[in-house]
């Protein structure tokens, strides 16, 4: 059976293929009375919307959205808030050129998914990938921009910092020149470098991987479960789950095979009232704040390698799905670097795994957990 549904509490289901007439999402589990406009998620979607600069597919989506339910004026305040009902957010199909794949219809573009849809169910639309196409993921990023508002003083945020063999170097790491740059990437003048690379690799028709860092600031300690629903399972699940992701690590993840025990475990001081709400301080964050699938309070780090883009002009060996031997070259407009828009997709679900642990944490524990209370 099909699954197309993330979460327990903070729940959402998406539909809609790539060249169908809309995508989209219902939200369901989401509190109500939260502050929510249109305008709250389009930001979101403006920042993983293809088109904006030429290391991205041309393709131009406005994805504009409509929430069709689940919010209503507060009489109090004048505000549109949400009224704790399923809230459905659609947004239409409007570049579509389908006429793109008619040469690959019945070929198997290798690494993308359509061998394995066949092989599964006999039939898929090779239009755009259909529903292996990342259009779903705006659905994602819509829903995301809901979770963010659940957690209170809850802040996530994302960078490229690899593409290719290029590193960010994290002595110059600086948030602010994020935004200002068409890679997400923490460094303008770095930043500035991967043009002429990227470019190069567009121009020769191939592609190229990338990693991204998610970081989520004030996070509440307390989220998470300790066996079956960890919290650093439920991260790796929800980013694993983004078309083209082949890996996904938390805190100092890989590395952590050549640290010694001294070196990785994150040395504790006592409560400071002051400066951490009463709560221990860590001296470091190897663990990328969970501990026994639990957070510590400490920012939450995930980093995720996104694969090449697999349509790529290079003709590669594939068969046709009549089991003849044939070549595939895609032509059409695809991402060069898909994880450049994987930025904000991987956002949005780290603050979606967020805001359903922190509903799950509330529903058994209440607000708050019982330390440092219950000492007194
Ligand atoms: C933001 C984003 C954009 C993508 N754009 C393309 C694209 O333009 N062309 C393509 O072939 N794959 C693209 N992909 C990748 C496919 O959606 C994905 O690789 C495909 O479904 C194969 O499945 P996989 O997830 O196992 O790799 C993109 C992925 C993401 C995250």
């Amino acid at each position: 059976m099909s699954f197309n549904t993330f979460g327990h509490l903070f729940r959402f289901t998406t539909f809609g293929e790539s060249h169908g007439p809309a995508i989209g999402c219902v939200v369901d589990g989401c509190p109500p009375r939260i502050p929510l406009t249109a305008a709250d998620i389009q930001q979101e979607l403006d920042r993983r919307r293809p088109g904006q600069s030429r290391f991205t597919t041309q393709r131009q989506e406005p994805d504009a959205v409509k929430i069709l339910s689940g919010v209503f004026t507060d009489e109090a305040t004048g505000k549109q808030v949400t009224t704790g009902t399923p809230i459905m957010l659609m947004i239409e199909n409007v570049d579509q050129r389908s006429k793109d794949y008619s040469e690959i219809k019945d070929k198997y573009r290798p690494g993308h998914a359509g061998y394995t849809y066949d092989a599964k169910y006999g039939i898929h639309d090779y239009r755009g990938g259909g529903r292996a196409s990342a259009r779903e993921t705006a659905a994602r990023v819509a829903a995301g921009a809901i979770a963010r508002k659940i957690v209170p003083g809850l802040n996530v945020r994302g960078a490229l910092v690899q593409i290719g063999e290029h590193k960010v170097d994290r002595s110059k790491w600086d948030w602010s020149a994020v935004g200002g740059n068409p890679f997400f990437w923490p460094n303008s003048a770095q930043a500035k470098e991967l043009e002429t690379y990227l470019d190069g690799v567009r121009k020769s028709g191939s592609s190229i991987g990338a990693v991204i860092e998610v970081v989520a600031e004030g996070v509440p300690p307390g989220l998470g479960a300790p066996v079956y629903s960890k919290l650093d399972a439920d991260i790796a699940a929800a980013l694993m789950g983004i078309n083209a992701v082949k890996g996904v690590e938390i805190g100092d993840g890989f590395a952590t095979a050549a640290m010694r025990g001294e070196d990785n475990a994150d040395e504790m001081r006592k409560p400071d009232a002051k400066t951490n709400e009463g709560r221990p301080v860590f001296l470091s964050n190897h663990s990328g704040g969970i501990l026994g699938g639990i957070s510590t309070g400490q920012p939450i780090v995930a980093r995720f390698a996104v694969k090449p883009t697999s349509s790529i002009l290079k003709p590669r060996k594939s068969v046709d799905k009549y089991g003849a031997e044939t070549d595939v070259s895609t032509t059409g407009r695809h991402d060069p670097c898909v994880g450049i828009r994987a930025v904000p997709i991987g956002e949005a679900m780290l603050a979606c795994v967020l805001a359903d642990h922190y509903l799950r944490h509330r529903g058994q524990v209440g607000e708050s957990a019982p330390w440092p209370q219950h000492r007194a």
